[in-house]
């Protein structure tokens, strides 16, 4: 394939974030929008400067014989429907995270991809937020040294920071219905995080967890994880905090991640991820009795034009790229596993949440 022609699926919040990645790429044309609030899409269309088709239903996109590859940005409860039937229809799809609320439809999932010669991933934008993957660099590259500690602390803010981009009417009403989604913040935004956590360090054998719930069915704040890594003798801590009268710094989210990685080399730092409180490099590492810093692109728009990107360049290069089914699998079973041990008080193994 030369050039990939990309039918964007959900013109909302996060479509604002993952499409200029699209529009950069020289061999990526978005030919198509489809979102069943038209004003949204036409919007989106003047925005980014394009004269795409403007699809009056999914099925009219599936049937669009000039679209090679679709980007689902619709209600997380959709996906599974939706990327079963692109799949089918023989489009490559890619889907933003949570791909399901439940380990069954991850199996019917699999089950259409593996039918299927067409790609699929998960858009996992942590997975290409360069200071993140300049850690997962040192890790393999040994410098850390063995793992013992992951910690990934996450504070949610009640004042919304300048952003840069709008939060649509609904947004938020949807993700508050428990009927149609598996958790809160614990569970959307956690898929995140536990997703970075497993990328750097490998399969969780067991989880403990107190998970609070909030009226809100969101913000399920404080709480926090703690897990064994499978084959190593490895923790992680994952925390969710909030400081909801604090203002936060930064174009993004109202929230700030902080990450720590402790090997027997050394301690590595993430300093931060959307939130910009702290005026100091994305990475830091302290080895050998040094502390050494390094720059890379941090501005958080970077990690969705890194994961548009490797969309793109893994159809033309005929690779699979990050993060396929099995591993999204098994990061919502991660993800489960943290409510249930919640629920349970008891220690949970993953694999046994089908
Ligand atoms: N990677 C991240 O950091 C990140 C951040 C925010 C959201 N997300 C994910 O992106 C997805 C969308 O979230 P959002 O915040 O943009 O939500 P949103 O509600 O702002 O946008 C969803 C859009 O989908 C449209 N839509 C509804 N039904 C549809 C259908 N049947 N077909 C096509 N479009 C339909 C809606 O009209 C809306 O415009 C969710 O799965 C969410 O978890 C990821």
């Amino acid at each position: 394939m030369d050039k990939v022609n990309l039918a964007i699926i959900g013109c909302g919040t996060i479509s604002q974030l993952n499409v200029p990645g699209y529009l950069e790429h020289e061999r990526c044309d978005v030919v198509a929008l489809y979102d069943p609030i038209t004003e949204r899409a036409e919007r989106r269309a003047a925005q980014w400067e394009l004269a795409p088709r403007f699809h009056e239903s999914f099925e009219d996109v599936l049937n669009d014989s000039t679209v090679d590859a679709v980007e689902l940005l619709t209600p997380t409860s959709l996906h599974p429907e939706q990327i079963i039937a692109a799949l089918n229809a023989g489009k490559h799809v890619s889907c933003q995270k949570p791909i399901a609320g439940t380990v069954s439809e991850t199996d019917a999932i699999a089950e259409a991809v593996a039918r299927s010669d067409k790609t699929f991933r998960v858009t996992e934008n942590f997975l290409y937020y360069p200071p993140i993957v300049k850690a997962k660099e040192m890790i393999e590259s040994g410098e850390v040294g063995d793992l013992s500690m992951v910690r990934i602390r996450t504070v949610w803010s009640g004042a919304e920071p300048n952003q840069s981009y709008e939060v649509e009417d609904g947004a938020l009403e949807w993700r508050q219905d428990s009927n149609i989604n598996a958790g809160g913040l614990v569970y959307d935004d956690g898929w995140h995080k536990v997703a970075t956590a497993m990328w750097w360090a490998g399969d969780v054998e067991r989880i403990s967890s107190i998970v609070s719930k909030t009226d809100d069915f969101m913000i399920e704040s404080p709480s926090a994880a703690m897990w064994k890594y499978a084959n190593k003798d490895c923790l992680a801590v994952l925390e969710y905090a909030s400081a909801a009268n604090m203002p936060l710094r930064g174009k993004y989210y109202p929230g700030d991640e902080f990450m720590e990685i402790i090997g027997s080399n050394g301690i590595l730092w993430v300093t931060r991820c959307t939130g910009e409180m702290l005026d100091m490099p994305p990475v830091v590492f302290h080895h050998d009795g040094v502390t050494t810093s390094y720059q890379t692109p941090m501005d958080w728009i970077e990690s969705f034009k890194g994961a548009s990107r490797d969309f793109v360049d893994s159809l033309v290069e005929e690779r699979q790229p990050n993060m396929n089914i099995h591993f999204a699998k098994k990061v919502l079973q991660t993800t489960l596993a943290i409510y249930e041990a919640s629920e349970t008080e008891r220690w949970v193994r993953p694999e046994t949440i089908t």
